[in-house]
């Protein structure tokens, strides 16, 4: 059903050089004849993320994970192969052959549709606001200090009444079905049509890419039995946890950091008042997928939710997503208001970027949440926040940091400093020295284990790297003496017999086959052959040395096969007169290898 063909997908690849991909993701350094990053797969601290230009490849000598531009796109978005292709032939300016597909393109049809029911919608909401029948939510608009400027930039509109946009939409000539697929208008008992949304401040969540794919209404009245939000469902083109409000236009904002606030309105207030990068999480827990596109837009995440616990309890869970991204997530703390549209009110723009400026590390964030619970003043309750706070404290690995942190601390809850660093250097010393007790015989067995398997790796991989660089050189003499059956690993046996079937001596062209084969976990074997730099300077002294070690082998289990079978008592004299001299001729064989 997928129509495309490897060609499509090499000139895609073409399109999306892998350093510049990635770097939109990860912060790449030259290292080199490769770049280099902190993994976005796993949490680390020093860079074992590696990118080569030229091979096109990344790969984690950390956690193993690596492949190709699709397989980093496919596992940073979340994304199918087939979605991975279309988010980089966009990416490259790449048209897709037409799709015959009927499935497919019944969906695209209707994700078609339903972004455009969104746009117009969004527009008849935005107009409405401005229309006499509008003043309860134009007055509504001035209490909350919005400015014109403000109400067009984020499209923010008024809803109609019982089934308004139902009607204008259907003049529009939608049918039915596409209307109800985007769940701003229902049906009800009766088969009737009622709008979802009905007479309230319109708020459209606008994609990444500038389309409306969401609304959020909020109440006009002072009415707590009501609702004070309403939001769109999830459907076709809305996944909640993918979308960001106001991304679209922090995204061009020229600062490198986000503002990350809970609600709609600190949003809007804070951009109203010159401060462009800021998104709203729309009150619910930061997901992975968000965190990501945070990352991808920012370098720097600042918490700003709202001063209440909840907003206190939900900054410790987004900001652990974030660090597992190794994002620099920080926590403003305010002071004065519930929550940043009342502090920017209240006290001006300058105020609130001074509170960002100031904003807080995440460790900073965890001690200050823990002291909430004691009573310094109290000699029992300090000496159990010293014992609280020792395990943030020594979880800090960077030595200079932790100091920067117990200075800071030390002076700011009114702690001897020798008593802080007394405690963490016990924690410190007590992990150390069970490290040291407990794990040297479980290190040594691991480490045997782990060398035989990194001789093997290393040799197979070298074995793989000659056919994959210099197949003209070197094919020809390692499938005279290498099987498949001597590599051991065996990913590393699919990928050689790939090699061997192929009639290609092109390094490019083989290269290209071996980046088709769809398995996730061959490809991480190739990466880390395509990312390592060999430094060969003689590629025929390598390929014999490899070569050599190979038949060395052969002949070495070959020989301790012999033994084995010597011993057999029931063994006929011809038999072992053959043995006899199998076994001799090897060991020549073995002498002149040495
Ligand atoms: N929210 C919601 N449904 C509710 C309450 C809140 O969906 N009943 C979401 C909205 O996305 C809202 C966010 O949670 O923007 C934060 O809630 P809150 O701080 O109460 O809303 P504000 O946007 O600050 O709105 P306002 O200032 O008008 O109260
Ligand atoms: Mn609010």
């Amino acid at each position: 059903m997928v129509q495309y063909n490897d060609d499509l997908k090499q000139e895609i690849r073409n399109a999306n050089d892998i350093v510049d991909v990635i770097s939109q993701y990860v912060i790449l350094k030259r290292s080199g004849r490769n770049f280099m990053g902190l993994c976005p797969f796993h949490k680390e601290k020093s860079p074992s993320f590696s990118v080569s230009p030229d091979r096109q490849y990344y790969h984690c000598f950390g956690c193993g994970k690596g492949g190709d531009v699709y397989n980093f796109i496919m596992e940073i978005e979340r994304l199918s192969f087939r979605e991975s292709l279309e988010f980089l032939a966009e990416r490259g300016h790449i048209q897709l052959p037409e799709v015959n597909d009927e499935e497919f393109s019944k969906k695209q049809y209707m994700i078609d549709r339903m972004n455009k029911i969104n746009l117009e919608t969004a527009m008849f909401y935005h107009e409405r606001l401005y229309m006499p029948l509008a003043k309860i939510a134009q007055d509504y608009v001035k209490t909350r200090k919005l400015d014109n400027h403000t109400l067009q930039a984020f499209k923010i509109g008024y809803s109609g009444e019982y089934n308004e946009l139902y009607t204008f939409l259907k003049g529009k000539g939608f049918q039915d079905h596409e209307i109800l697929a985007t769940g701003l208008v229902n049906q009800n008992d009766r088969g009737e049509f009622i709008d979802r949304f009905r007479k309230r401040l319109m708020f459209p969540i606008i994609s990444v890419s500038g389309k409306p794919v969401a609304f959020g209404g909020r109440r006009l009245e002072d009415n707590d039995k009501i609702a004070k939000y309403i939001n769109s469902n999830e459907n076709l083109v809305y996944s909640k946890k993918k979308h960001l409000f106001a991304l679209n236009l922090a995204k061009q904002s020229e600062e490198k950091r986000i503002i990350l606030v809970e609600g709609y309105m600190d949003a809007i207030s804070l951009y109203q008042r010159g401060i462009d990068n800021v998104v709203a999480s729309l009150g619910t827990a930061l997901t992975e997928e968000q965190g990501r596109l945070l990352r991808k837009y920012s370098q720097q995440v600042i918490f700003s939710y709202d001063s209440d616990g909840a907003g206190q309890n939900a900054i410790k869970r987004g900001i652990e997503v974030l660090e597992k991204q190794n994002c620099d997530a920080r926590v403003l703390q305010m002071e004065g208001a519930k929550d940043p549209d009342e502090f920017i009110i209240k006290y001006g723009s300058g105020r609130f970027k001074l509170l960002v400026d100031n904003a807080i590390s995440l460790v900073e964030f965890k001690i200050k949440m823990l002291k909430d619970g004691y009573n310094l003043d109290n000699a029992k309750d300090k000496i159990a926040f010293l014992k609280k706070i020792t395990d943030v404290l020594s979880s800090v690995e960077n030595k200079i940091e932790r100091e920067i942190y117990i200075d800071k601390i030390a002076e700011q809850y009114g702690i001897s400093k020798q008593a802080i660093y007394a405690e963490v250097n016990k924690a410190l010393y007590k992990g150390k020295a069970e490290t040291m007790l407990v794990k040297p015989t479980a290190k040594i067995e691991n480490s045997k284990v782990g060398e035989v398997d990194s001789v093997i790796r290393k040799r197979e991989n070298m074995v793989l790297y000659l056919l994959i660089n210099y197949p003209k050189e070197t094919k020809e003499m390692i499938q005279s003496n290498i099987s498949a059956d001597d590599l051991k690993i065996e990913e590393n046996k699919l990928i050689f017999e790939k090699i061997m079937a192929l009639e290609e001596k092109d390094s490019e062209k083989i290269t290209q086959q071996i980046a088709n084969l769809e398995d996730e976990k061959i490809q991480e074997h190739i990466s880390e052959i395509m990312v390592t730099d060999y430094e060969i300077t003689s590629v025929e002294k390598c390929v014999q040395d490899v070569i050599l070690i190979y038949n060395k082998e052969r002949l070495q289990n070959r020989k301790l096969q012999i033994v084995k079978e010597l011993e057999n008592p029931n063994l006929e004299k011809g038999q072992m007169k053959e043995l006899e001299m199998e076994l001799s001729d090897i060991i020549v064989k073995m002498a002149k290898i040495k």
